[in-house]
């Protein structure tokens, strides 16, 4: 549950794309300062979460299709602004379905009912319906009574604060999906960060205290897992070591394995990446683009590839850290690396050894 107690006013104040144009992936580097002016005091690792808006459009269809007047006020909002930052008109809930039905004609009534069988509805938005059933009726009043809550999402934070005190950047991937008939939509989200946000408009934020923090003792090494914008976060990291180590510290070498679908679309934060390893802040990159040749390399090939070295860095105290897709990626890192303690540290029980990784704090994912 997300404590609002804390939250905060952000304005967009650059987006960039970080993915080619042509990429099947639409990935953008968002950039944030206070709305105040004043310093963020985030750090390494934590997440940003954001209150999205419906899109302007969406919430038209449903004014225009219910005949609802959306300058009427409510609780000192207009109807139109409560739909379109107060409520979510993509995951519906059970009274409000009940409620379409009871108002349908009869033949709308028979297909939902059929459509409802099949479990199709329970993923359906409002503006699904509006196409699927015509005869849809529901009352002004009744909708904000109706509609679930908008929730937050959550994104890791991609800038260290050392850094650049007044910024909290993101990198975020346009998230499209085919709904159950087979039509093309974007997450509410995801869509709204990249493609509508203005510049300079507020938005409502909180800041996530996280527990995927850098090693306490900067000379430890670290070792870094992040394909896509599971990067993220190790932007951050790297942003950080690199000001302390420039600030006369002592700070362990730094190991990133990141992964993409192509080099020349997929490859975000190039330049900065390659500018830490000229500078020395990067001692190894390795890199797995899954689509440029005909059998797919992931970054655990690379992992690997590289696993008696991975061991001398682990059996040397390093840190390793997973960031990005929790079902497969991060399954399928953590068996690597089970592969890679058994093979070169000859241990016979790697699953306990991860454990004690985990305990220690020296191994830590946030994926999902
Ligand atoms: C700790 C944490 C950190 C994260 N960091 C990042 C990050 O750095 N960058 C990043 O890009 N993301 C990150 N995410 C993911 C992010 O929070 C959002 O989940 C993501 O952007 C999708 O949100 P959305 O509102 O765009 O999609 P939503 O609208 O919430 O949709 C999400 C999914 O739900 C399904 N869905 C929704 N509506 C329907 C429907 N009507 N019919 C069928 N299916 C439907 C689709 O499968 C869709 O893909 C992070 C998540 C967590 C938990
Ligand atoms: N803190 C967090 O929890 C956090 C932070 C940032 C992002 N995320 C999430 O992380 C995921 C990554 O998003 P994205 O769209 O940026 O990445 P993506 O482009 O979908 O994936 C990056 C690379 O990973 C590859 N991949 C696919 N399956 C894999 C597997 N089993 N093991 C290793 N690599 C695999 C992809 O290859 P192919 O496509 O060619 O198979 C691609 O080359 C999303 O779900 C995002 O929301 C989470």
């Amino acid at each position: 549950m997300i404590d609002m107690r804390n939250d905060l006013m952000l304005q967009l104040v650059e987006r960039r794309l970080l993915s080619a144009p042509n990429s099947q992936k639409e990935v953008f580097h968002l950039s944030f300062q206070k709305i105040s002016g004043e310093d963020f005091d985030y750090q390494c690792g934590d997440s940003v979460a954001l209150w999205p808006e419906n899109s302007e459009q969406d919430v038209e269809k449903i004014c225009h299709h219910f005949a609802i007047d959306g300058t009427q006020m409510v609780d000192s909002l207009s109807l139109r602004e409560l739909l379109r930052i107060r409520h979510c008109i993509t995951h519906l809930t059970e009274p409000l379905l009940e409620a379409v039905r009871q108002r349908l004609d009869e033949q709308d009534r028979e297909n939902f009912d059929r459509y409802h069988h099949d479990n199709s509805l329970q993923t359906a938005s409002l503006l699904d319906l509006i196409d699927l059933f015509p005869s849809i009726k529901l009352a002004a009043a009744d909708l904000p009574l109706l509609l679930k809550k908008m929730q937050p999402r959550l994104y890791s934070i991609a800038s260290a604060v050392s850094f650049c005190p007044n910024r909290l950047d993101l990198a975020v991937v346009v998230v499209c999906y085919k709904n159950f008939q087979n039509r093309d939509r974007y997450g509410v989200a995801s869509h709204y960060l990249c493609h509508q946000l203005p510049v300079r408009k507020p938005i409502r934020a909180l800041i996530i205290r996280s527990k995927f923090r850098l090693p306490e003792d900067l000379s430890r090494d670290v070792i870094m897992v992040g394909p896509g914008t599971g990067i993220a976060p190790f932007r951050s990291f790297l942003q950080e070591r690199s000001f302390l180590r420039k600030a006369g510290k002592t700070v362990g070498r730094n190991w990133l394995f990141f992964g993409g679908q192509h080099r020349a679309s997929n490859f975000y934060y190039q330049s900065e990446l390659e500018n830490w390893q000229n500078s020395g802040d990067l001692t190894n990159l390795d890199l797995a683009f899954s689509r440029d040749q005909d059998r797919k390399i992931y970054v655990q090939d690379r992992i690997e590839e590289k696993g008696q070295e991975v061991w001398n860095w682990l059996s040397g105290g390093a840190y390793f850290y997973v960031c990005g897709d929790a079902t497969h990626m991060a399954r399928d890192v953590d068996n690597a690396l089970l592969r890679i303690v058994k093979r070169y540290g000859a241990i016979d029980d790697p699953e306990s050894y991860l454990t004690r990784l985990r305990e220690e704090k020296r191994y830590q994912r946030d994926v999902y």
